[in-house]
């Protein structure tokens, strides 16, 4: 049975296909049409996950959607009845929905087929169940909280669930306007990351900051009732868009959050792109405070209503590995499942699995281990590429192109790795990676300087082989998502420089055999060599989406001061092309 799963007009636009409950290939549309974080109508990704399976749109028997505009609706008439500026808004945006709603016609338009050709029954799915489900049916559990946190989806911030055998069922949720993610992104933009996305961004500059606002903050977000409140006049009111538009390009561009209550309080917002101060960085240090402190209490909630040691997560939230990896220490929770695309792009998945295992009560049997769910591309396609690209190359065996690159980072050469499948989700964990030397003290500036041009204060982030995690990070939960953060054991800091943040963490890839052999092998013939289980590990790209196929790592490669490639089989060095 074919399940295509989608989330589309909202940002992160993704589309995911299941076979009998195993999901085969998924993708956001971002990395096929190159417009980051495109908000439309994912056609590419659609393609690209009937080509996977080998499959016509005929073959596709359920299309869910993660996201139904029908859910909560009282809330939301609430809230524009209460915003009576906002009524119009609201009108406009709920006929535009309308219009989004009609799938049939908007899969047959894109594939160019008629729509009597279409077979499939249709699913809309409330949007914090589609996360809590990308990850609870992906984990190996059979029982678990479920928590989803996020800016907002279907006019809710946040849901807890208790997740048994096939069944999610929804027990609490928090309705805008109070939201963690409307916070986060309300001090961000006063700090002049107004940008959809940049929310990590501040999370890797808090640690530079001091506790000089905490109290403050403390007063804009408080527990109550099980849930938080937001002191609402420290907001603009969001507006029936919800705080977030996609425009007709699928561009996601963020309305303005912050009210002028922030400004009499915290003086003039900081213009992006000038220099940033001692203030900025102090509120952003008290936002990851009262963040975590909150979803702290939140979780605490969570295991009163269910009693579980495993919790299973996902919302663009659930990326703040910051306070992911602190809540061992701070809750009753030991284990997490955290979908890797844990922000709008993984709604694809969930949808699709709640279809398979809820609506249509079929078993589990598929534990999602990987995130390479993405495209692949030949050896000869590479090879074409290459030389169409009029590069030298050598090719390799296995062994010896893993001793080759292994060597090259040793040196303190940065390589552009580029092998299997693409990961899906944010992160990249190996198969589009830009690897290099961790232990080298010159090498974030390297980084910076020659390819990534990236804030100065944000880390790299380390992939270590899983086997010695515990020898280098205070905690052994592993981390194969790169969506904990973890403090690095003092004696390693010093051969983990590159990658240690300035308080002494590191976001880490925990890295087994069995999920990448290749990858794995990589870092074991690096650790050979220099006695370090660890390389550092940065998205293949430079200011665009992750590179996806081989004429996009290429052109990278070829404009950027990047000094070897490994495509496929094949090293390219720099040196040797100028030579
Ligand atoms: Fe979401």
């Amino acid at each position: 049975m074919l399940i295509l799963g989608l989330n589309m007009f909202h940002a992160d636009a993704s589309a995911a296909i299941v076979l009998d409950g195993e999901v085969k290939f998924a993708v956001a549309e971002e990395r096929l049409n190159r417009h980051k974080h495109f908000g439309g109508f994912p056609s590419l990704a659609i393609k690209a996950c009937l080509d996977a399976v080998g499959a016509n749109i005929s073959d596709v028997e359920h299309v869910a959607v993660g996201q139904d505009s029908d859910a909560n609706l009282t809330k939301k008439v609430q809230y524009a009845l209460a915003n009576p500026g906002k009524i119009l808004n609201f009108i406009r945006l709920r006929q535009r929905k309308e219009s989004m709603r009609d799938v049939r016609t908007l899969i047959a338009n894109a594939l160019d087929v008629d729509t009597s050709k279409l077979r499939f029954q249709e699913h809309h799915l409330e949007h914090h169940i589609a996360h809590i489900a990308s990850s609870y049916y992906c984990s190996p559990w059979d029982k678990a909280a479920g928590f989803s946190y996020d800016g907002s989806g279907d006019f809710v911030s946040t849901m807890m669930a208790r997740c048994e055998g096939n069944d999610i069922e929804v027990l609490d949720r928090v309705f805008l306007p109070h939201s963690l993610g409307s916070l986060y992104t309300m001090i961000c933009e006063f700090i002049g990351y107004s940008k959809y996305g940049d929310e990590g961004k501040v999370m890797g500059l808090a640690p530079y900051g001091k506790d000089t606002y905490c109290s403050e903050i403390e007063r804009i977000v408080s527990p109550k009732n099980g849930g938080f409140h937001l002191d609402l006049s420290y907001f603009k009111p969001l507006g029936s868009n919800q705080g977030m538009q996609v425009l007709p390009d699928g561009t996601v561009r963020l309305a303005r959050h912050f009210s002028d209550r922030m400004e009499k309080k915290f003086g003039k917002p900081r213009e992006p792109r000038s220099e940033i101060s001692q203030r900025d960085m102090d509120l952003a240090y008290g936002l990851q405070v009262r963040f975590e402190e909150i979803f702290f209490h939140l979780l605490h909630e969570l295991h009163k209503k269910v009693a579980a040691e495993d919790l299973a997560m996902a919302g663009g939230c659930a990326l703040n590995s910051v306070a992911n990896g602190k809540l061992f220490d701070r809750t009753p929770f030991r284990r997490t499942y955290i979908q890797p695309a844990a922000g709008d792009e993984g709604l694809a998945i969930g949808a699709a699995l709640h279809t398979y295992h809820s609506v249509l009560k079929r078993p589990r049997r598929h534990e999602l281990k990987n995130t390479y769910l993405g495209p692949e591309f030949s050896q000869s396609r590479i090879q074409s590429s290459l030389q169409n690209a009029g590069l030298h190359y050598e090719k390799f065996e296995r062994a010896a192109l893993v001793d080759t690159v292994a060597e090259q980072i040793a040196l303190g050469n940065v390589v552009g790795w580029f092998q299997g499948r693409m990961e899906w989700g944010p992160r990249a964990l190996g198969n589009r990676s830009i690897v290099a030397h961790p232990g080298l003290s010159n090498m974030k500036d390297v980084l910076n300087a020659r390819i990534k041009h990236r804030e100065w204060f944000r880390p790299f982030a380390p992939s270590i082989m899983a086997d010695y995690q515990h020898q280098y990070f205070e905690h052994d939960h592993p981390s194969p998502f790169m969506l904990h953060v973890y403090k690095i054991r003092p004696e390693k800091r010093a051969a983990l420089c590159a990658v240690n943040h300035v308080d002494d963490t590191g976001r880490l890839q925990s890295v087994t055999r069995e999920e990448n052999p290749l990858y794995y092998d990589l870092i074991a013939a690096f650790h050979r060599k220099t006695a370090i289980p660890v390389i550092l590990n940065t998205s293949f790209n430079e200011n665009e989406p992750i590179v996806c196929s081989p004429e996009e790592a290429i052109d990278c490669f070829q404009r950027t001061r990047m000094d070897v490639l490994a495509i496929g089989p094949f090293v390219v060095t720099k040196s040797k092309q100028e030579a």
